[in-house]
């Protein structure tokens, strides 16, 4: 019977170097197959905007649709430490809006943690909110939030003083009380060095093999989008054209008149 994870699960993974499996979930039946599977750490991302309302990028998603898809994945009970996004402009403007929506995803929607974007510039948040007891999993390098200002979703990081930076925003998050960070879109090496200087785990996405812990969105790793394929993912299966295969067979059997057969009546 696995048991329930929390955060000091993920402090002792690092120290004995067990790596932390982390996957995108937003709904009920996801939920329940992965955490069936033995999933470390589930992450309701911002990325449902893209990935199930069709936005061009995260900047649309609001706090209502975080605690809808929250509350979804929590419906399951999963054993799987949960962690919910706050979304572009529900922690940027004030303190106070910040532990008041941090608090509402775990009140209303059952999180257990938060997670947030930014390094040095969202410190004084990252304290603001674990000072409420809620922890904060930090999330810096490309951060979808900030594509406007790194003028597309582009690797971070490279060159001498870019990486001195993302160094800094990976102390400053930790020092913050962030209990791991999400490190994404940045060179392998400089992954390697920003885990081996933290005491907290960092989960790479496109961030290479040395992190502690990896994520991956779900709908990239089972080919559910075959909008773009950045890199970085690995496809673990292709369900894109199982369902369509399944969805034309329906359409031929209706309109064949072959679907439904007194079988799947009533009596
Ligand atoms: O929103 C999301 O899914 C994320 C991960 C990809 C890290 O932030």
């Amino acid at each position: 019977m696995q048991k329930q994870k929390t955060i000091l699960d993920f402090q002792r993974m690092k120290a004995e170097g067990e790596k932390i499996a982390v996957l995108t979930s937003y709904d009920f039946p996801m939920t329940g197959i992965m955490d069936a599977c033995g999933i470390d750490m589930i992450l309701v991302g911002d990325s449902v905007g893209v990935v199930v309302a069709g936005y061009d990028n995260t900047l649309p998603v609001t706090m209502e649709d975080m605690i809808y898809h929250t509350r979804a994945v929590m419906r399951v009970r999963p054993k799987a430490f949960v962690v919910a996004d706050l979304p572009f402009l529900s922690y940027q403007t004030d303190l106070k809006s910040a532990r008041l929506n941090a608090g509402l995803l775990v009140k209303d929607g059952g999180a257990a943690a938060v997670k947030l974007e930014g390094g040095v510039n969202v410190a004084e948040t990252i304290s603001a909110i674990t000072d409420m007891d809620v922890p904060v999993m930090g999330h810096i390098g490309l951060t979808p939030q900030s594509l406007h200002r790194m003028g597309g979703f582009k690797v971070q990081g490279k060159g001498e003083e870019q990486a001195e930076k993302l160094m800094a925003d990976a102390l400053a998050v930790e020092r913050a009380g962030a209990f791991a960070v999400v490190l994404e879109g940045i060179p392998m090496s400089l992954a390697q060095k920003i885990t081996a200087e933290l005491t907290i785990p960092t989960i790479g996405i496109g961030a290479g093999p040395h992190c502690d812990g990896q994520v991956l969105v779900i709908h990239d790793i089972l080919g559910l989008c075959s909008k773009y394929s950045p890199k970085f993912v690995k496809r673990y299966a292709e369900l894109a054209p199982l369902i369509g295969e399944a969805c034309s067979n329906y359409i031929a059997e209706v309109k064949g008149g072959t679907f439904p057969e007194e079988r799947h009546g009533f009596k």
